[in-house]
C-alpha cells in the first residue's frame, strides 16, 4: 500500500540538464517534501540532496530508496529502463509500492531496439521510414538492398550506441563498408549485431513528447533540438545543442494529424501488445510534405528538449506523475504557458570529441531572466566546475522565440569557462 500522506519523497535518477530541469519543476510541487537526485550535479545539489549513485546500479537504489522511504522514482536517462528498472521494482516486495515513472523493460524496448520498434511501428500502421534489418550472417543480402536504394543510406545500429549508432552516408561503397563494419567487425560492440537499413527522409525535424499511464495520454508541447555541432547544422552529432519550443511549423492541423496518425495508434499499440508504460513518450519525427513521419521513439524526455518543454508545463508535475502511478491520467488537464521557450548549450571546447574538465565556470550570479540548468557541471573546492561535454542549458522565455533566444544570448555574454563554446544560431531555420 502506498503511503496514506499527501507529502512524498522523491527520487530522481540521472546527472544531466534534463534532471536538473525535473528537480527544478519538482521541487516547486507542494506534494513533494524531499528530493533526492542520483548522481545528480552541481545544479540538483543547490534543490535537492544528491547521492552519488550510478543509473543502473540497482542494489545500491534499493538501499537508497529503503534507506530514505522514497515513494517515487523519476527515471531520467533510458539505460535503467531498457535494463528493467521499473520491473526490477515491481519484483521486490519491498519495493513494488514505490511509483516509478518510466516504461517497463518489455516497452522499453522501443529504445532499447531500432528493429524492435519498426516492427511496432509497421503491425500498428504508423507512418515511417521503409527498411530491412540485417545481421552478420546476411551481409550479402545488406549489400543488394543498398543497391536497391537511392542515397543518402541511412544505417541504423540496432541496440543503444549513446547517440552515436545512427550513419548517413551518400557513397554506397562507403555504406556497405560501414555495414560490413558494424556487422562483422562490431564497430558499436553489440549494438551493431543487427542493424536497420531505412529509406532516406527528406523533410524539417521536430520531436513530440507524451505522457502516458499506459491507456490514458496527454500531449506535452513539441520541440524542436538542433544535434549538429555546428553552426548551419554542420559537424559532427552530438546529444543536442539547443531547443526551441514550440515549433513554429507545427500548426494545430499538424498536431492534429501527429496525434491521429501517431500519437493515438502508438498509445493502442502499446495496449495490444502488452507493453506496460508508465512515462514520457518522445516521439522522434520528419514532417515530409505535410505528412509526419516517426523515426524514433524514445521511452524518456529528451535533453536538451527537456530544458525548454518543462518550463512551460503549468500544471503540479507531481500531481502528474501521481495521476500516471494510480492509473488516472485522464484526471488531468494540461495546462501550458503560452511564450516560448528556448535554450542554448553551453559545451566544453573539442566536444562531441575529446575535452577538458574541471574549468571553473564564472558569471551565473549575474544571469538574470534566464535560467541556467547544470549538465555536465559539479561542485569542487566550493567552485562550479566544468565535469563534462555539455556543461550547461540557458533557457529564457519570450513571447516568440526569437525573443526568448535574445534573452539566453544576453545572459550567455555574461557566462565563462576555459574553450567554452556554443552554437550561435539556434532557431536559425524555423
Ligand atoms: P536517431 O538516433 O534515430 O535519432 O537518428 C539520428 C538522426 O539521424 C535523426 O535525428 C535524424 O536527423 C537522422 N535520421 C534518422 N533516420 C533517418 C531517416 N530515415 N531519414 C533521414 N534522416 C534520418
Ligand atoms: N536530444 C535528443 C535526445 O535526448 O535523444
Amino acid at each position: 500500500m502506498r503511503k496514506q500522506i499527501e507529502n512524498m519523497t522523491i527520487l530522481i535518477l540521472g546527472s544531466g540538464g534534463r534532471e536538473h530541469t525535473f528537480a527544478w519543476k519538482i521541487a516547486q510541487s507542494p506534494l513533494c517534501d524531499a528530493l533526492f537526485v542520483a548522481p545528480g550535479n552541481s545544479g540538483t545539489a543547490q534543490i535537492a540532496t544528491n547521492v552519488n549513485i550510478g543509473v543502473t546500479d540497482f542494489e545500491a537504489i534499493k538501499n537508497l530508496v529503503l534507506e530514505h522511504h522514497i515513494d517515487m522514482v523519476v527515471v531520467g536517462p533510458e539505460d535503467p529502463l531498457v535494463q528493467g528498472i521499473h520491473d526490477f521494482f515491481l519484483n521486490d516486495d519491498q519495493l513494488k509500492h514505490v511509483a516509478v515513472i518510466g516504461p517497463q523493460k518489455a516497452a522499453a524496448e522501443l529504445e532499447g531496439s531500432k528493429e524492435f520498434a519498426k516492427e511496432f511501428l509497421f503491425r500498428h500502421n504508423i507512418p515511417t521510414a521503409a527498411y530491412q534489418s540485417f545481421n552478420a550472417n546476411n551481409v550479402e543480402e545488406g549489400y543488394k538492398f543498398l543497391e536497391t536504394l537511392s542515397p543518402p543510406y541511412v544505417l541504423k545500429a540496432d541496440g543503444l550506441a549513446a547517440g552515436k549508432g545512427v550513419l548517413i552516408l551518400n557513397d554506397l561503397n562507403e555504406a556497405k563498408a560501414e555495414l560490413k563494419n558494424m556487422l562483422v567487425d562490431a564497430k558499436f560492440g553489440d549494438a551493431s549485431s543487427k542493424v536497420v537499413i531505412e529509406e532516406f527522409l527528406d523533410g524539417i525535424e521536430l520531436s513530440c513528447f507524451v505522457l502516458t499511464d499506459g491507456k490514458h495520454y496527454k500531449i506535452l508541447p513539441t520541440a524542436k533540438d538542433y544535434k549538429r555541432i555546428g553552426e548551419g547544422d554542420t559537424g559532427l552529432n552530438t546529444g543536442g545543442m539547443g531547443a526551441v519550443s514550440p515549433v513554429p511549423f507545427a500548426t494545430d492541423e499538424f498536431l492534429n494529424t501527429i496525434e491521429e496518425q501517431i500519437v493515438k495508434p502508438t498509445i493502442l499499440g502499446l495496449q495490444k501488445d502488452n507493453l506496460p508504460y508508465k512515462g514520457f513518450v518522445f516521439i522522434g519525427l520528419i514532417k515530409v510534405g505535410n505528412n509526419p513521419k516517426v523515426i524514433e521513439y524514445n521511452v524518456r524526455m529528451g535533453d536538451p528538449e527537456t530544458e525548454v518543454v518543462l518550463p512551460r508545463l503549468k500544471n503540479d508535475i507531481v500531481e502528474i506523475f501521481k495521476a500516471i502511478s494510480e492509473n488516472r491520467l485522464n484526471d488531468i488537464d494540461i495546462d501550458i504557458d503560452d511564450r516560448a521557450a528556448t535554450t542554448v548549450m553551453l559545451v566544453s571546447g573539442g566536444y562531441p570529441e575529446a575535452y577538458d574538465k574541471g574549468k571553473e565556470i564564472t558569471g551565473l550570479e549575474q544571469i538574470e531572466g534566464s535560467i541556467p540548468f547544470h549538465a555536465g557541471a559539479t561542485i569542487k573546492d566550493n567552485k562550479i566546475v566544468t565535469s563534462g561535454g555539455r556543461v550547461m542549458a540557458i533557457t529564457s522565455y519570450g513571447n516568440t522565440y526569437q525573443e526568448a533566444i535574445k534573452k539566453s544570448y544576453q545572459n550567455i555574454d555574461k557566462l565563462h569557462f576555459d574553450k567554452m563554446n556554443y552554437r550561435k544560431d539556434i532557431g536559425f531555420d524555423l
